[in-house]
């Protein structure tokens, strides 16, 4: 069972967005510490599958990608589709009677979509039961992302990233900050998580879209959505904030983060652009910083209404890993609560 501060499996991750990889390319991405060739085929077709050759295990993603839409493994040639299956051994003469297509890499199911990639990462080998997330806006193309690897394990990437509290200390800024007030806001259970529900965001930031709600919903693994409504001359919008936790390895994790937004807000790309990664990189200083603490293995705590989205997080992950152990459905143990806090 995945104990505290190691990913879930069963689940899908999104390691990449999908303009990442051009028709041709591949390459080597750690995921919950397994080697992961990602590629695209000439074709256009996203794959997965495992970064080494069944033959005598050099990293496949060290060859190249062939017209045929195979991978042909650098060492001895042998070539594998995207399934994963072995399509060609060419030390072969004719009369050897091996099969190639009973030799085969472990793929990963892979999904492409919104602009996004999401490779299914099973417990056992299972084919996925459910669907990766969805993007909730009308063509949903990425307009801004910005990707930083963060030197912790995904618990803490993740707590960090719901913390409703760090704000006013970490994002130091004018475009931030606020006084700290009390705040109330309600929570709902979601199915592999809970959602923020809809509320008037307080941060100076916001005013560029003038009179907004936002939604914030988190669910398994590490799917963060903020759903942004409002309207411009009469015309309702959807901007949507995507983020995530990818574990790489036991203590890396890349915090990717996507905006969409419909093309009647061009005008809020510089914005992104000039703020998004500095914002970003506070929640990653912040974590650096943390590592010097938490080397020496402290007893941490989680207190009241602040820290409850951080104890749900666990809360949710425990009973996933149980059913995942046990077989048995998943129930969601987060109830509809109202929280309530200084910040
Ligand atoms: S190691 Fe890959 S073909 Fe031999
Ligand atoms: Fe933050």
């Amino acid at each position: 069972m995945a104990g505290e501060g190691e990913p879930l499996r069963g689940l899908w991750y999104m390691p990449a967005l999908a303009k990442s990889l051009k028709p041709g390319q591949m390459r080597r991405e750690m995921l919950l510490g397994e080697p992961v060739l990602l590629g695209r085929m000439r074709d256009g077709q996203a794959f997965a599958m495992r970064d080494i050759c069944p033959h005598r295990g050099v990293p496949l993603s060290a060859g190249k990608i062939l017209p045929e839409n195979t991978v042909q493994c650098p060492y001895h040639g042998w070539r594998f589709r995207n399934d994963g299956v072995c399509s060609v051994i060419p030390s072969l003469v004719d009369g050897q009677d091996l099969d190639p297509a009973k030799i085969r890499v472990r793929s990963y199911p892979l999904r492409e979509q919104d602009g996004l990639l999401w490779v299914y990462v099973p417990a056992r080998n299972e084919a996925p039961k459910t669907d990766p997330p969805r993007v909730p806006i009308q063509n949903a193309v990425p307009r801004w992302d910005e990707t930083q690897l963060f030197p912790c394990d995904i618990d803490h990437a993740v707590i960090g990233l719901m913390d409703p509290v760090h704000a006013a200390y970490v994002h130091d800024h004018w475009w931030w900050k606020r006084t700290p007030r009390p705040k109330e806001k309600h929570y709902a259970p979601l199915p592999f998580g809970f959602v923020m529900t809809a509320h008037k965001p307080s941060k100076p930031a916001y005013s560029l879209l003038g009179d907004v709600t936002t939604e914030i919903t988190f669910e398994l693994p590490s799917t963060r959505f903020e759903i942004i409504k409002g309207s411009l001359f009469g015309k309702a919008f959807t901007v949507v904030g995507l983020t995530v936790c990818t574990p790489r390895e036991a203590q890396s994790t890349s915090i990717i983060q996507v905006f969409y937004w419909p093309g009647l807000l061009f005008f809020i790309r510089p914005f992104f652009t000039a703020l998004g990664p500095t914002f970003i990189a506070d929640d990653r200083k912040i974590v650096e910083l943390q590592r010097e603490g938490l080397k020496f293995d402290p007893h941490l705590m989680l207190i009241q209404d602040s820290d409850q989205p951080a104890i749900w997080y666990h809360r949710v992950k425990k009973a996933w890993a149980e059913s995942l152990e046990s077989g048995a459905d998943f129930v969601n143990p987060v109830q509809e609560r109202t929280l309530r806090w200084k910040s």
